[in-house]
C-alpha cells in the first residue's frame, strides 16, 4: 500500500467532540505527527504501540520548522506508512494545513483532509455564547492576532471595528492590549464585552469576561495559560446569563473505553 497522509482537525480538547473519521484513522495510523495543541486527553487515544513524533508547536515558538515537518510527512509517506498529521481545531483554520498539503503534493504524495470543530466553536459551545444571535450580530469573523517577530500587526482595522460582527481573534493574547487598542480608536465601544477562553472544551477551561477597554489590564492581573482565544462583541454579553458549567474532570474511565475497547 503507498504511504498517505491524513492532516486530521483534533478540535479543540474534549475528546468526545472528535469526528468519528479522525478517531478511526488515529486509531488505525502507523504513526502519529501531532502538535502541542492536541490536547492529552486525545492523545491518550492513540494506541500504546503507534509511533507518535511530536512536532511541538505552540504560538510563537515553533520546536520543529515546518519545512522540517514538511519534509518528514513526505518521507514518512514514501516509506509506505499510514500518517495521522494531527492538529488542534480544524487543519484548515489558522493550522497550516494548506501548506503541508501543497508540500505533499509536490513531492506526489496522496494526502486528504479530514475537518475537526475550529476552537471558536468548541468555545461558543462551552461557555453558551453563540457567534451570531438575531439582533446582536449579524456575522463573524476569525482573525489571527499573531505578529511575526518585529513585524507590525498587519490588520483592516476599519472593517474588522464592525459592531454588527462577532471576532474571534486567535493568537492574540501577547498583542490585545494592541488590538483592543486599535478597534477602540476604529470606533468600537469601550464597554464592548470581551471573553476570552483558555483551554476551550478541557478540563483546564478558564474563562475572563471584560470589555475592550479593561480586557488587557484583566489579563495583566489575570494571565491565562495558552491556548487563549478572545470572543469580541455583543454576543459575548450573553455570557452572564448563558454561562454554561465549566467541563468536568474527565472520567479515566471514559478514556479507557474509547481508547482501547
Ligand atoms: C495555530 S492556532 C490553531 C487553530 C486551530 N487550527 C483551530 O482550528 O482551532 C492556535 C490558536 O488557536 C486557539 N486555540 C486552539 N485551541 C484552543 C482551545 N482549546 N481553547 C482556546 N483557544 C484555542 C488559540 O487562540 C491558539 O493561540
Amino acid at each position: 500500500m503507498p504511504g498517505k497522509v491524513f492532516l486530521i482537525g483534533a478540535g479543540p480538547g474534549d475528546p468526545d467532540l472528535l469526528t468519528l473519521k479522525a478517531l478511526r484513522l488515529i486509531q488505525s495510523a502507523d504513526v502519529v505527527v501531532h502538535d502541542r495543541l492536541v490536547s492529552p486527553e486525545i492523545m491518550a487515544l492513540v494506541p500504546s504501540a503507534t509511533r507518535r513524533i511530536s512536532v511541538g508547536k505552540t504560538a510563537g515558538f515553533h520546536s520543529v520548522p515546518q519545512d522540517q515537518i514538511n519534509a518528514l510527512l513526505v518521507e514518512l509517506a514514501q516509506a509506505d506508512l499510514t500518517v495521522a498529521r494531527l492538529k488542534g481545531g480544524d487543519p484548515l483554520i489558522f493550522g497550516r494545513g494548506s501548506e503541508e498539503a501543497e508540500e505533499l503534493a509536490a513531492a506526489g504524495v496522496a494526502y486528504a483532509y479530514v475537518p475537526g470543530i475550529t476552537a471558536a466553536q468548541g468555545a461558543a459551545a462551552s461557555t453558551g455564547v453563540p457567534l451570531t444571535h438575531r439582533g446582536l450580530a449579524t456575522g463573524v469573523r476569525y482573525v489571527t492576532g499573531h505578529r511575526a517577530a518585529d513585524e507590525a500587526l498587519e490588520l483592516d482595522w476599519e472593517s474588522l471595528a464592525d459592531p454588527d460582527t462577532t471576532l474571534v481573534v486567535y493568537m492574540g493574547a501577547a498583542n490585545m492590549a494592541e488590538i483592543a487598542a486599535r478597534l477602540i480608536a476604529h470606533g468600537l465601544p469601550i464597554d464592548l464585552p470581551v471573553l476570552a477562553v483558555a483551554h476551550a472544551t478541557t478540563p483546564r477551561e478558564r474563562r475572563l469576561p471584560s470589555t475592550l477597554a479593561r480586557i488587557a489590564a484583566d489579563l495583566a492581573a489575570e494571565p491565562m495559560e495558552a491556548p487563549v482565544l478572545f470572543m469580541i462583541g455583543r454576543v459575548a454579553g450573553l455570557y452572564a446569563t448563558a454561562a454554561l458549567p465549566l467541563p468536568r474532570e474527565l472520567k479515566a474511565a471514559h478514556l479507557r473505553v474509547v481508547g482501547h475497547g
